[in-house]
């Protein structure tokens, strides 16, 4: 069966709790018993043209997970530890994001990379934890401008995949973001045909990995008056938002341009 295009938003390390409430007031209207049905139709119902995921801050999940409890709007982890437990003084574990009700987990942002130096295996062996945890894991993965002005930017996403998919991944725990670093938080979004082009180069690769059926997100620079074209590029199955998701009106909008599309993988 077609899985729903999933639309998330990826907080970084922004917002408060009463930015949380400002968000979820806004997605319902402020309106008593409203639910995120009446304002992202779709979310809640049978014909699920879209999934919603929010990605906040981990000191902020509980709160969130108060603020979105019964609206179909879900809520995730931007990072965790590849261990259980134990003295890794500063980490949250799968299990900890699973008992705040996070239903998925992002591993390997770029951000994550490149400021706190992890690598590719070290990525696998965090989705590999969010897999035993019973949760999804977003993989993400792009080259740098300098990979991609080289010529290197296919052999370096192929790369990523290969070692960050661990052997755990199915098409129902994984879910892969194509980022590509040049265009986060730049303004610069990769062109359709970029976009398209990639998207099939890592939908090869994946299916080869995991297996048909994995959903592949873009993210870098989606805004409203990106969002509708990239999600009608072939194998974009949704979009992974960084700045305008902290923008209720903006992330909405987003998310109601991807109902208005065709069902993902
Ligand atoms: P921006 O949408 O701010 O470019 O961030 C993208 C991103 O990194 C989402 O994970």
């Amino acid at each position: 069966m077609a899985k729903p295009k999933l639309i998330a938003g990826n907080w970084k390390m922004n917002g408060s709790k009463a930015d949380i409430d400002t968000w979820a007031a806004h997605i319902f209207a402020g309106e008593a018993g409203a639910t995120a049905k009446k304002l992202l139709p779709g979310v809640s119902d049978s014909e699920n043209k879209a999934e919603i995921l929010l990605c906040p801050p981990a000191i902020l999940l509980d709160h969130t997970g108060k603020a979105l409890k019964t609206t179909g709007v879900k809520w995730g982890g931007q990072d965790c530890h590849a261990e259980a437990s134990g003295a890794h003084t500063g980490d949250i574990s799968t299990g900890m994001l699973k008992e705040m009700g996070c239903t998925y987990a992002i591993v390997g942002h770029s951000e994550r990379r490149q400021n706190h130096g992890e690598t590719s295996e070290n990525v696998a062996n965090k989705a590999r934890a969010v897999h035993a945890a019973g949760l999804v894991a977003i993989i993400c993965v792009g080259e740098t401008d300098d990979e991609r002005t080289s010529g290197k930017a296919e052999d370096i996403v192929t790369g990523q995949l290969k070692n960050s998919i661990p052997d755990t991944a199915t098409p129902e725990n994984t879910v892969v973001a194509y980022e590509p670093v040049w265009a986060i938080g730049t303004g610069k979004v990769a062109s359709a045909e970029d976009i398209a082009q990639m998207h099939g180069i890592i939908r090869d690769s994946v299916t080869k990995q995991v297996g048909d059926g994995v959903r592949l997100l873009y993210g870098g620079s989606v805004k409203v008056a990106n969002a509708p074209e990239i999600l009608h590029t072939p194998n974009v199955d949704g979009v992974l938002v960084g700045g305008a998701s902290l923008k209720a009106e903006e992330f909405q909008a987003i998310a109601l341009a991807a109902q208005k599309g065709a069902k993902a993988v």
